[in-house]
């Protein structure tokens, strides 16, 4: 088993390459079938969805735009359960779209609970989650169950594929999970 070391700790591979790809294509199914005839606003969350949103985009067959907003909720690897909004939407992007956010990993929900709140008082038709990864025993906020969903992993910290550890490991083409 393939594992790997930062900040004195192992991670253990879980996912490889193909089987995020397969998720991924999954997701775009569902939403090019779901959104089939409109033009949803993509909105990436940075830094952690840039590689998830990039590889779902590719696959969308809609007549679509997306854009990036970047908040944040984790200090190293907990929750601080405040939320930042350090680059935000303008108001005349979000009024009256329907909107899909691509999120990285919905763990409390903290940040989509705050988000979509966000959006919708920006005027948004609609606001749906779309994610790589879920832990739903760590979810807290019941808005804030994603909508599409890569997989649904247990409520361990996991890296590679765009999550990081105090920055690191986002270019890792797997995803690890560390090891208790
Ligand atoms: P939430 O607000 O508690 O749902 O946390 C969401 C954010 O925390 C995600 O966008 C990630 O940036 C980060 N996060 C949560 N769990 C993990 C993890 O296991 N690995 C890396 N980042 C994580």
């Amino acid at each position: 088993m393939k594992t790997i070391e930062i900040d004195g700790k192992t991670f253990v591979e879980t996912f490889d390459a193909e089987t995020i790809t397969g998720w991924i294509q999954n997701v775009a199914n569902q939403i090019n079938h779901d959104y089939e005839g409109t033009d949803p606003l993509f909105v990436g969350i940075l830094n952690g969805a840039f590689i998830f949103a990039a590889d779902l985009f590719r696959r969308i067959t809609l007549n679509s735009r997306i854009q990036f907003m970047r908040l944040r909720s984790y200090d190293n690897m907990s929750s601080t359960g405040q939320i930042q909004e350090l680059l935000g939407l303008e108001d005349k992007d979000v009024a009256g779209k329907d909107i899909i956010i691509v999120e990285d990993i919905v763990d409390t929900g903290t940040t989509m609970h705050y988000l979509k709140k966000r959006l919708k008082d920006q005027g948004a038709k609609s606001v749906k989650i779309a994610c790589l990864c879920t832990k739903p025993e760590a979810l807290q906020f019941e808005d804030a169950k994603p909508d599409y969903v890569g997989k649904d992993i247990a409520n361990l910290y996991v890296i590679g594929y765009g999550f990081d550890v105090d920055g690191l490991a986002r270019n890792l083409n797997a995803i690890y999970t560390l090891k208790k």
